[in-house]
């Protein structure tokens, strides 16, 4: 199904004009594009990376993106020339196949750090489908790394109003939610507690498994108060050429992403802290999880520990765990049999119009006009749509 990607058109400027990643990937681009040949803009937005290949000498682009703002692109290659070398296909690259294989595959998939939704699996489609042998992938590998941190604004967010507020309210029972929600952070090197440590290597030229679990340990590289763990990517683009979103790096667009403590840590320089970062994707989302213990660095002894889930951070009724049980009987609603008659019409002859009056007549209760009717058949119809 054709979906919207969640950004808007100034959400892709933004990335545009993050100017260490742009530059990064328009010399990348450059590099690996030899005159005449052929390029797939893999999640193009409204294809940047498209008109930059064509302008770097490509042959042919092929830019893929479910996203409405790709309608942009051609308009767009008609201002700068470039109109008869890009092919537009508005879909998912899994459900792409080419005419024939792309010497360059260009994408930014990632979101805060680079498992993000499909992203893993969609390369390893678009290495496996859309690539020719010896092509050219871009990205070719990130670098996971984490750290402990100092960040009193994202320990705010956990504990205020929850555990303490002005009002006066017992709001304790949702601290526990607050306390495992991820969050995007921008901190500056001063913030970090100990050393950094590599929690995954993703190579995009082989990489197959979507999940993570990693266990490191961080040494304390000062005192203070640790109130997550603040985990980041150095990108390489291609050889020779990246860039990372560490503090004390020039900021970019994708942020930081911090795990928060529900028990802040307090720490002594030397003490050690055995960490597990546990990503997996369920349904086209990551749950992340962090445990650990923290020990004194002299005499062993323990500091605390921490065990934490995203999981445990959405709000979930009993009704609605049940909606997703394999065991659930479903009864037939009426809505139910208004979409199923509704569906039933495709193919009759009759256009939207018709059919909303068709609908209205039999389900005068739930359809009382012809608005309602139509924006209901047109919404129900465009979840079903190819193309
Ligand atoms: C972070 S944006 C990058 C936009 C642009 N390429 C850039 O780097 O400025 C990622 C885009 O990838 C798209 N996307 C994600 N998975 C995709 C897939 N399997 N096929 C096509 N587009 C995809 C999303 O809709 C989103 O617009």
């Amino acid at each position: 199904m054709i979906r919207a990607s969640g950004y808007d058109i100034a959400a892709y400027g933004q990335m545009i004009d993050c100017e260490p990643r742009m530059g990064v990937y328009a010399e990348a681009l450059r590099r690996a594009i030899s005159p005449g040949c052929t390029v797939i803009d893999l999640g193009a937005g409204f294809g940047a990376f498209a008109l930059l290949a064509c302008k770097y000498g490509a042959g042919s682009v092929v830019a893929i993106e479910p996203d409405p703002s790709i309608e942009l692109l051609m308009p767009l290659a008609k201002a700068n020339g470039f109109a008869d070398r890009i092919t537009v296909v508005r879909d998912l690259s899994t459900r792409y196949t080419p005419e024939r294989k792309a010497d360059v595959v260009v994408s930014d998939c990632r979101g805060t750090v680079s498992l993000y939704q499909h992203h893993i699996a969609t390369i390893r489609d678009a290495r496996e489908r859309l690539l020719a042998p010896g092509g050219t992938l871009l990205p070719m590998r990130d670098t996971l790394r984490v750290a402990l941190a100092r960040s009193p604004k994202a320990y705010r967010q956990c504990h205020y109003p929850w555990r303490a507020n002005k009002y006066g309210l017992d709001l304790s029972a949702a601290h526990s939610f607050a306390a495992n929600t991820e969050s995007k952070s921008y901190l500056k090197p001063a913030a970090l507690l100990s050393e950094p440590r590599d929690l995954a290597v993703i190579d995009y030229r082989i990489v197959t498994q979507p999940n993570l679990d990693a266990a490191v340990e961080l040494v304390a590289t000062k005192g203070g108060v640790a109130h997550g763990l603040l985990v980041w990517f150095d990108a390489e683009i291609a050889e020779g050429l990246g860039y990372s979103n560490a503090p004390g790096q020039p900021e970019l667009v994708y942020g930081q992403m911090f795990l928060p403590l529900a028990n802040p840590l307090h720490l002594t320089a030397g003490d050690r802290i055995k960490v597990r970062v546990r990503g997996n994707l369920i349904d086209n989302r990551y749950v992340w999880s962090w445990d650990g213990e923290a020990n004194d660095g002299q005499t062993g002894e323990t500091r605390g520990a921490f065990r934490q889930s995203t999981f445990l951070s959405r709000v979930i009724s009993v009704d609605d765990a049940k909606v997703g049980s394999s065991q659930r009987v479903p009864e037939r609603s009426p809505k139910m049999q208004i979409d199923t008659d509704c569906l039933a019409m495709a193919g009759s002859g009759l256009d939207f119009g018709g059919i909303a009056k068709a609908m209205m007549e039999r389900y005068p209760q739930h359809l009382p006009d012809y608005r309602s009717a139509l924006d209901h058949v047109v919404s129900l119809y465009s979840r079903y749509r190819e193309n």
